[in-house]
């Protein structure tokens, strides 16, 4: 059964090893064989094109998701998109465009934050999208419109197959809604066969969580770019579960505060897939370096160097998240195993958080 954990020791681990199929769904899903989108009906293409911006609206993981979202929608369909955690929008609205149109992601569907955005912004008179994973749920139920994310069920408190397949669905809606040269459905199957590839050096990240991780009490998860926001989810794996202090952030504020944290052996780790700004944050690495800090670069093939920890085969760079998030999990999960903590249940979280 698809709930079941099979040989397995964690629901993480299967889980993770699940993005690649799931990639693969939803290219199935979403395109014909000629490579037209299919799955997306034309209501809400042409709800969006009315609309003058997007406002995503999600929390945890799926707001990370939507973060990386948004350069989709903005690169290749030419919307301006905010995204927002739905805790603070819910009760101070930011000023709206005059024609937005509102995008919920989540993974359960029933998020109470989410769901009081709902709520509110129905009152308004606002058309809305939800995209979730189970979608017989209340955001799903309730938006004028529902696209599903087909990760399957999701048992493990950390979200990982939900992050990369709402990632995926984001970018078929963008590219549905734009004019882009690209074959999405092509570069999907790559981003499948690629996932496997990564899934399939688990003892080179269980290696890495190891020696890093090992009687730290935090580390840092740096990027620029879309790597900046796979670095938010990043951190986020790696502290939910590990219990290290993790933090992730955009590298060039790491001068303005963080860089006063490194200390001999920190871990500091580099995500590095974005060519444009590739040489701002190899200075970066250089410069945490130099206070002592033990870096581990997680970077492209095309912009590798040879001491870099790990080398991700490459995709259109905009794809890239898909590709530089597994490292992260498996980090994390290999860091929690090591602490002899239970990966699938970490203290004080829950799965669906259904209250405000
Ligand atoms: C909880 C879960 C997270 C999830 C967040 C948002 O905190 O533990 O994994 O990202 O809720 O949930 P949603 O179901 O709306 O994506």
């Amino acid at each position: 059964a698809q709930t079941d954990k099979g040989a397995y020791p964690y629901y993480m681990l299967k889980e993770i090893d699940e993005q690649a199929v799931v990639a693969r769904t939803l290219a199935g899903h979403y395109f014909n064989d000629e490579g037209e989108i299919v799955g997306i009906g034309c209501g809400i293409g042409d709800t969006i094109k009315q609309a003058d911006r997007l406002y995503i609206i999600a929390a945890g993981t799926s707001y990370h998701a939507g973060l990386v979202g948004k350069r989709y929608f903005e690169n290749w369909a030419n919307i301006p998109t905010e995204v927002h955690i739905a805790s603070e929008f819910a009760y101070d609205q930011p000023l709206l465009s005059e024609h937005p149109f509102f995008i919920f992601l989540s993974q359960s569907g029933e998020t109470a934050d989410s769901r009081e955005v709902l709520d509110n912004i129905k009152r308004q008179g606002f058309p809305t999208l939800t995209i979730a994973n189970v979608m017989n749920s209340t955001l799903t139920r309730e938006a004028d419109f529902a696209l599903p994310v087909l990760a399957g069920p999701e048992i493990a408190v950390a979200s990982t197959k939900a992050y990369t397949a709402q990632i995926i669905v984001q970018a078929i809606l963008a590219y549905s809604l734009g004019d882009v040269e690209l074959d999405l459905k092509q570069e999907l199957a790559k981003v499948a066969v690629e996932i496997q590839a990564i899934t399939d050096e688990k003892m080179t990240f269980q290696a890495i969580a190891e020696s890093a991780l090992q009687n730290q009490h935090s580390a840092f998860y740096i990027g620029r770019g879309m790597d900046a926001a796979v670095a938010l989810e990043a951190a986020l794996k790696l502290k939910e579960i590990s219990y290290i202090q993790t933090e992730g952030f955009a590298a060039g504020e790491l001068k303005h505060g963080t860089i006063s944290l490194i200390e001999e052996g920190t871990p500091v780790f580099a995500l590095l897939t974005q060519a444009k700004t590739a040489g701002l944050l190899r200075g970066e690495v250089a410069q945490v370096a130099a206070r002592g800090a033990n870096t581990i670069t997680i970077s492209s093939k095309s912009l590798a160097r040879p001491d870099d920890a790990y080398v991700l085969p490459e995709v259109d760079e905009l794809l890239m998240p898909l590709l530089a998030v597994i490292p992260a999990q498996l980090i994390a999960y290999y860091a929690t195993l090591a602490r002899g903590l239970d990966v699938d249940r970490p203290r004080n979280l829950a799965k669906s958080v259904t209250v405000q």
